[in-house]
């Protein structure tokens, strides 16, 4: 089979008018700083990467409250270096900064705005288990020439194009511009993303859940009933065995999803309730959604699509219900006959 690198993939794209040159150039250079992240993350221990960043006596902190890993940082210096000079962006966010970054006056400005989560699940870098970015990219307001974070607060569906790429045993990139979700596998002698599928499917019935099962006792009355049937079984109302992961890599368990079906469940729950949820809508959740929703899966809070949400902060949480489109809907509909039912 021949095969085609993502540049050759880009060029088919912008010849069928789904991209143009400038959005094309913002991909290409995000997955180049993804190759960079992926060489540090591989060097583990040999790397000086692992562990903190500060001192054991200040460690740094993110806007999240979180302490950074290393690698968060050094993921999202890369990010943010390798996209500011390319005459592509008219600024970036990300999970690492309270504040959307400029590009810097001597440099030109394009009408794409880039967020992102440089290192998602970096709980896992220490362990050696895998990790990896989440990115999204929006148009930028017509007449804003230094975008603020209210610039950033559109909905999913705005989105022009979403990608997450996981460090694992091989490096992947999976992207959609809303044609398609599209797989690409690093090869790392060439130092090329190939692509490896194209216009991925999701199976609609699902066989394996993801899910924190150590916050049972704190998720909300339909999201106890839903899983306690998940798990009894074929003995139960379902009528079937399911199966569960958890890697606690968003990427990680999407990815398994992406590949053979699945659902991934980050529900509200009574510890989490006051922020809204646990994952990010503008750079985990909605990017999520849209590749999820690209390969004919569905991306709920349990309530709502995702994707149609209109935000109303740059650093909003929110439940996320993905994967496997009628198991989703089982989740989903479970939470609002819930809600109709209390009145
Ligand atoms: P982060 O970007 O801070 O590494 O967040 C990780 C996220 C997501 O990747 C994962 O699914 C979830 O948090 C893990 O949550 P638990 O700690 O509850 O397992």
């Amino acid at each position: 089979m021949k095969s085609i690198s993502l540049i050759q993939f880009l060029i088919e794209e912008r010849r069928a008018g789904h991209v143009n040159a400038e959005l094309s150039l913002l991909i290409e250079v995000v997955a180049r700083a993804c190759k960079r992240s992926a060489v540090a993350t591989n060097k583990g221990a040999l790397g000086g990467v692992l562990g903190m960043a500060g001192s054991a006596d200040a460690l740094s902190m993110n806007i999240q409250g979180e302490a950074q890993k290393k690698l968060d940082v050094i993921s999202n210096e890369i990010l943010l270096e390798a996209n500011a000079w390319g005459g592509h962006l008219a600024a970036c966010a990300s999970e690492e900064m309270e504040d959307p970054q400029p590009i810097p006056d001597m440099y030109p400005k394009g009408n794409h705005l880039l967020l992102f989560d440089p290192l998602d699940g970096s709980s896992n870098i220490d362990v050696n288990i895998s990790v990896g970015t989440i990115f999204s990219v929006l148009r930028c307001p017509d007449g804003v020439v230094e975008p603020k974070a209210v610039d950033f607060l559109q909905p999913g569906t705005t989105q022009l194009a979403a990608g997450y790429v996981v460090y694992g045993p091989a490096t992947v990139l999976v992207l959609t511009f809303g044609h398609g979700t599209h797989e690409f596998t690093l090869d790392r002698e060439v130092g090329s993303f190939v692509l490896s599928r194209r216009d991925i499917k999701i199976p609609e019935e699902a066989t394996e859940f993801a899910i924190n099962m150590s916050n049972q006792r704190h998720w909300e009355a339909p999201m106890q009933r839903y899983i306690g049937e998940l798990l009894a079984g074929k003995e139960g109302p379902r009528g079937k065995d399911f199966n569960m992961r958890w890697v606690a890599s968003m990427v990680a368990d999407v990815h398994r999803i992406v590949t053979r079906g699945g659902v991934f469940y980050y529900p509200l729950d009574a510890k989490i309730k006051a922020q809204g949820g646990k994952l990010r809508i503008m750079y985990e959740a909605n990017p999520m959604a849209f590749i999820i929703e690209q390969a004919g899966g569905a991306a709920t809070t349990g309530r709502e699509r995702i994707m149609s949400l209109q935000p109303t902060a740059l650093h909003q949480r929110v439940p996320v219900f993905l994967g496997s489109k009628k198991e989703v809907e089982v989740a989903t509909r479970y939470h609002v006959a819930a809600d109709g039912a209390q009145g």
